[in-house]
């Protein structure tokens, strides 16, 4: 099917139609493809069209949002990064995590969550029986900030209408988990008390059908260990949840 579509679209470019060619083939290595962490579907349901399949629709909705912004310069981000870091997993999940901005290693391999804090995440997430793979991951600013810092209130601000309330728009998840202050921050638009109000679920004033639920950014916990435990409930009542719309 991909190589048929593939041929048809060579034929299309051929014809002269550049601009609907690009929009599909995207090859940037940062791109999640199906080939590696995209979860497959069986050869019985395969679809006829990419537009048939929820799934590939969102994937291909993610692809043009990607290849419209890959070289946004609309904050001082741009100035300092190596490459944008748009997301990593699947578009078709029911939980969307959020976290601050890439590091050093993410603005390096082009991924979210792929450094330490990443690595950490990824244990937790398989210890309570939730895939790295079955979840979609990302940030509030897809720019790495110069030496780690927190992004400002206008960066966050332009990059959650560049990418982000774009992204929740094609995804559309049930629930938002925040990582971190700063991700609850940008939903919520006030300062928060991560310690206080992290392990709960929250209306989300940008998108009323889409839960919040803040927890700790992993970060935090690897610099404080002894919380590692409340991050571990924490996402235990997130899965929890996220049990119960399976059933539903
Ligand atoms: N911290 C974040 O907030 N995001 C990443 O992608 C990595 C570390």
């Amino acid at each position: 099917m991909e190589k048929r579509l593939k041929a048809t679209l060579e034929l299309l470019r051929e014809l002269g139609f550049e601009e609907f060619y690009s929009s599909l083939d995207v090859p940037s290595s940062n791109f999640p493809t199906e080939g590696n962490n995209y979860p497959k579907q069986s050869s019985k349901e395969q679809p006829t069209s990419p537009l048939e399949d929820k799934s590939k629709n969102k994937l291909f909705l993610l692809k043009e949002l990607y290849e419209k912004n890959k070289n946004c310069c609309k904050c001082e981000l741009c100035k300092s990064r190596s490459q944008i870091v748009f997301f990593d997993g699947n578009p078709n999940s029911k939980v969307m995590f959020v976290g601050e901005a890439p590091g050093e290693e993410e603005d390096k391999q082009g991924k979210p969550f792929v450094g330490r804090a990443g690595q950490y995440l990824n244990k937790v997430l398989e210890k309570i029986g939730l895939n790295r793979n079955s979840i979609y991951i990302t940030n509030v600013c897809k720019c790495r900030p110069p030496g780690n810092r927190k992004p400002t209130p206008k960066e966050m601000q332009t990059c959650l209408n560049v990418f982000l309330k774009k992204e929740v728009e094609i995804v559309q998840p049930k629930v938002i988990c925040c990582l971190g202050a700063t991700a609850a921050e940008a939903f919520l638009g006030k300062n928060v008390k991560i310690t206080r109000m992290r392990g709960q679920f929250y209306p989300n004033p940008l998108f009323p059908k889409t839960k919040l639920f803040l927890t700790y950014h992993p970060a935090y916990i690897l610099r404080n260990m002894r919380e590692a435990k409340t991050f571990e409930a924490d996402l235990k009542k997130l899965k929890e949840y996220l049990n119960t719309l399976e059933i539903n």
